[in-house]
């Protein structure tokens, strides 16, 4: 299923899925796929975020390819009004995909389109591990008159068994790297966070190979910034995930850049980039396509268990990189031989590159 959504989401969707078209080639794969609507885009077609035929769909699906969802049009703060981003988590939520992968890497080409002194981010490899079914997120929400005040409850709440399955999954993932899983939360204040340490620990006795650390969720956000290096597997609730993720994709140059996975036990995968639908930009043919593209490289790793179509998209993004195209967002006008290019003409050269290889 390839849901384009809203804002950037239909141009940048639009390359990646010219980039999966010329890999089924490449590959004699037989890829099929639907499109449809997600989002403010469906709430202005259907009256609803999404609709039970298109969550049908993906459900029966093998994968689904997502753009992002939102944007001004559909901002409110009625509690009852219907959100694009609601689509969002109805589809994480309905579909159990509890893990979100959000691996960060420094390209060495881009080193100097980060905000960070190049010092400390060279050689950055992150995985992030953001919990995406349970926290704040999911829990009960209300808004009420108390004592004559307006006041608004959100509920973050964590069960044993949501914390013991990604936590299992993060030091599964560390056995393949290099080893280390720090886990996130702010056990000081939170009940939730307290659960969280106790079940990660208990998890961790089936993973003595594993190095655990723990860290609350305000020094990470620091230790981020002055030496990401430290980290390996971050494994974190849904959301300090949201927002340590955020700050992580600026270790990397551009938000621009950051592909996500989100999976489940089995091989039904949901693949976004994490910019967001960038409603400032939309339209204009500027916006990086390379996170979609590069999410789609993990669909191929993660769903389909195809690694060399994985390697292969990858590879044709590195090379773009290195040949020293840059959209937007990545531009550097100091960078010697730095060409600035648009959304299609980013697709273009991602598939004349497949071609070559
Ligand atoms: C993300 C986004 C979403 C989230 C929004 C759009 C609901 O920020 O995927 O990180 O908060 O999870
Ligand atoms: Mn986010």
């Amino acid at each position: 299923m390839v849901l384009p959504g809203d804002g950037i989401g239909p141009e940048i969707m639009k390359e990646a899925v010219r980039v999966l078209d010329k890999v089924s080639e490449k590959f004699k794969l037989a890829i099929a796929y639907e499109i449809e609507s997600i989002g403010g885009s469906s709430i202005d077609k259907t009256g609803m975020p999404v609709t039970d035929d298109v969550l049908k769909k993906c459900k029966s699906a093998k994968a689904v390819m997502l753009g992002a969802v939102g944007g001004p049009k559909w901002e409110s703060t009625s509690p009852d009004s219907l959100r694009p981003e609601d689509a969002l988590l109805k589809l994480r939520k309905e579909l159990g995909l509890f893990a979100n992968l959000r691996p960060v890497k420094v390209y060495d080409k881009l080193l100097s389109a980060s905000a960070l002194k190049e010092e400390i981010i060279k050689g950055v490899d992150i995985l992030f591990l953001r919990e995406l079914t349970g926290d704040v997120y999911f829990g009960k929400k209300e808004r009420l008159i108390e004592n004559g005040s307006v006041t608004a409850y959100d509920t973050m709440i964590y069960r044993d068994y949501e914390i013991e399955r990604i936590a299992r999954l993060a030091f599964e993932m560390a056995k393949t790297r290099r080893g280390k899983v720090t886990s996130v939360e702010k056990a000081n204040v939170v009940e939730s966070s307290r659960l969280w340490r106790e079940v990660v620990t208990e998890v961790h006795e089936d993973y003595k190979d594993v190095e655990l650390s723990h860290m609350y969720v305000d020094n990470a956000a620091m230790q981020l910034v002055r030496n990401p290096r430290q980290f390996d597997v971050l494994v974190t609730s849904n959301m300090f995930g949201d927002i340590l993720s955020d700050e992580a994709a600026m270790i990397s140059g551009s938000i621009g850049l950051m592909p996500s996975a989100s999976l489940r036990q089995d091989s039904l995968g949901m693949y976004e980039p994490i910019h967001g639908s960038a409603p400032d930009i939309a339209g204009r043919g500027v916006a990086n396509p390379l996170a979609a593209i590069l999410s789609l490289a993990m669909m191929f790793k993660y769903s389909f268990k195809n690694i060399t179509a994985a390697l292969a998209i990858e590879d044709a993004v590195n090379l773009f990189l290195e040949k020293g195209y840059r959209t937007m967002d990545i531009y550097n006008d100091k960078e010697a031989d730095s060409k600035l290019v648009g959304t299609i003409q980013a697709g273009d050269i991602i598939i004349n590159t497949l071609d070559q290889f």
